[in-house]
């Protein structure tokens, strides 16, 4: 998840690579962005896994990532229509461009219109560069309207969620939705069993927390120097 302001990606400006797609400022319809799938690299995590199925995609389209997520897009929106407004970044299709097959999806941006950035580029940022308590406070919000919704979204990365302001706090909207149509479990039982997913999107959930307040030198496991 880099990003970097003058980063391009064949002409286009990249708003952040994610571990599988490279997503940019879409050069035709402002206020979108386009995604485009990566070959996957040697040495990634389930490399084979995720060759054989990029490799697929090229002649069947729905074994790609663009393809999932619009399909989780497609079926989330039409159970729960408006109330994603706001937490989750709608998508829109899969276009043909002159840098290949890409997923067009409404840009989460801030009030200015630029890019929002993802958690995982506010960490980046380090002690002082984020407030903790708010960005906290965001991901309970997030995760709460998660639980009551039963939305299975169980890659709760912090790549995947961008920062918005929102009501003078901090609000996260979510930018990937694979993960609620593909469980990476062999069985993936939590798919249909509720009480896993709930409490699979608590763990996450957690870790993140504890992320984000390591990031911010706010830990609460280890007391400072000189306390006894
Ligand atoms: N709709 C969007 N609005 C703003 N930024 C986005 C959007 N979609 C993706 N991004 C940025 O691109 C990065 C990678 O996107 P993601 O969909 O998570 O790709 P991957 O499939 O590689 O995980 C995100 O971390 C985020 O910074
Ligand atoms: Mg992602």
């Amino acid at each position: 998840m880099s990003g970097d302001a003058d980063a391009r990606w064949q002409g286009m400006r990249v708003i952040a690579r994610g571990a599988n797609r490279v997503c940019v400022l879409d050069p035709d319809l402002p206020g979108h962005c386009l995604k485009y799938e990566l070959r996957p690299q040697p040495g990634m995590r389930r490399y084979w896994r995720r060759r054989v199925r990029h490799a697929l995609s090229r002649r069947f389209p729905r074994f790609g990532l663009n393809a999932t997520e619009l399909l989780a897009w497609r079926r989330l929106h039409a159970r729960m229509g408006d109330d994603l407004l706001g937490r989750v970044a709608p998508c829109i299709g899969i276009v043909q461009t002159g840098a290949g097959t890409a997923l067009r999806a409404r840009l989460a941006a801030d009030a200015s219109g630029r890019p929002a950035p993802s958690i995982a580029s506010l960490l980046g940022r380090g002690p002082g560069g984020f407030d903790p308590t708010a960005l906290v406070l965001a991901l309970d919000g997030f995760e709460a309207w998660l639980l009551a919704n039963r939305i299975p979204l169980s890659d709760l990365n912090a790549g995947n969620l961008v920062v918005v302001e929102r009501d003078g706090g901090l609000g996260l909207v979510c930018v990937d939705l694979k993960s609620t149509v593909s469980g990476r479990e062999l069985v993936p039982l939590s798919r249909w069993a509720w009480p896993l997913m709930r409490a699979k999107i608590q763990r996450r959930c957690q870790r993140l927390r504890e992320r984000i307040r390591a990031a911010a030198g706010v830990g609460t496991l280890a007391d400072p120097p000189g306390l006894t």
